[in-house]
């Protein structure tokens, strides 16, 4: 949707209303120069196109969309549920498997291997927002060619259940062409994954710590054992939104840690316990992990600075965000809220 579209859209709305612009940008996306800057040409996010318009329409007497059937409800998510809300996951998902980003950055990631110096008892890789993992699963690939015989340790957070299954759904072919792996996930902050330790003692009275020691040999056989924790991920990976910010935020912090049992005399070293954690990172790898909306205060404060002291001395941050105007952002902008873009259409504007 373009920019002037959006604009007589809002517009209307305020005459309806009889609502000031800038009480409008307030109330809808807490930006009272929203129109402001709309008026002078800058985009907006598709999160904030989805806001925008789901303040219309539940601001809209009886509930009725406003006419010019430009705006789309908002979706019907169940906050209590476990979903990542704020985002449209089919779109992300059509973005990953249908264009070169992520090859793009898992590579760029890998080329920082070559920069790294692991120490026993294993080089320590942290991903902070695995997202659906494939960035996570392509660089330890790489990390298996550069380093096939070193333990893995192999830490990510993410709060969406959805993404943690489809990373879980990576890991048996991980752990069968690498078998000295522990995997641990976590739904925790940044300030707290990388040490799988909560800041809040209430938080960390009701973390839950979950260790499973894979039987077998065969990938398929490390798939059926992940799957059997479909009801754990279920019933434990939850997420809520602040009451104070509308931010996503765990129910309860998990851990849960993945390895082959028959490497466990191997990786005992290596395999967190809960109350006996560290951080010491070798590589860090922060792949889009903040919303376009957030500050750079916010990002630097609260993102980054807790991902740098994750690291071990040496260790590597590589971050990756996008800064706009590029193809990734323009074809997102391009799929609107109402459609998305065919895979073919994806790859043309990926091409560019
Ligand atoms: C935890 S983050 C990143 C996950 C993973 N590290 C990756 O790079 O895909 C997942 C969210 O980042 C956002 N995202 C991913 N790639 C993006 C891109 N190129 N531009 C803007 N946002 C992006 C999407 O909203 C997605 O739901």
């Amino acid at each position: 949707m373009k920019n002037d579209e959006i604009l007589s859209q809002i517009t209307d709305f305020c005459r309806r209303s009889d609502m000031a612009e800038t009480t409008f940008g307030r109330r809808a996306v807490n930006d009272g120069k929203l129109v402001h800057r709309l008026r002078e040409g800058k985009r907006i996010t598709i999160d904030t196109l989805d806001r925008i318009n789901g303040f219309i329409a539940t601001s809209t007497p009886g509930g009725v969309a406003p006419p010019r059937g430009l705006v789309v409800p908002p979706e019907k998510r169940d906050p209590r549920g476990n979903f990542r809300f704020f985002e449209n996951r089919q779109r992300y998902l059509l973005f990953v498997h249908t264009c070169s980003e992520k090859r793009v950055i898992a590579d760029r990631v890998a080329l920082e291997l070559g920069a790294i110096h692991p120490r026993p008892p294993a080089l320590r890789v942290f991903d902070a927002g695995m997202g659906d993992g494939t960035v996570l699963a392509r660089v330890l690939r790489a990390m298996h060619g550069r380093f096939p015989h070193m333990p893995f340790y192999v830490a990510g957070k993410e709060l969406s259940l959805e993404d943690v299954r489809l990373t879980l759904d990576k890991v048996p072919d991980r752990l069968f062409e690498h078998p000295a792996s522990v995997f641990v996930f976590t739904n925790m902050y940044y300030a707290e994954a990388p040490w799988l330790t909560p800041k809040n003692s209430a938080a960390a009275a009701s973390m839950i710590w979950h260790e499973v020691a894979l039987r077998g040999a065969s990938s398929g056989e490390f798939e059926a054992q992940i799957a059997e924790l479909g009801p754990f991920l279920e019933q434990n990976w939850r997420a809520n939104l602040s009451p104070g910010n509308a931010m996503p935020i765990y129910e309860r912090p998990v851990a849960l840690v993945l390895y082959r049992d028959d490497h466990r005399f191997l990786l005992d070293s290596i395999i967190p316990r809960a109350g006996r954690t560290e951080a010491n990172f070798d590589l860090v790898i922060a792949s889009q992990p903040y919303r376009a909306k957030s500050s750079v205060n916010f990002r630097a404060k609260r993102i980054i600075a807790p991902l740098a002291r994750a690291l071990r001395g040496g260790g590597r941050l590589i971050g990756i965000h996008s800064h706009g105007s590029d193809p990734g952002l323009e074809m997102i902008q391009a799929s609107g809220p109402e459609k998305i873009l065919s895979p073919s259409a994806a790859m043309r504007y990926c091409a560019r």
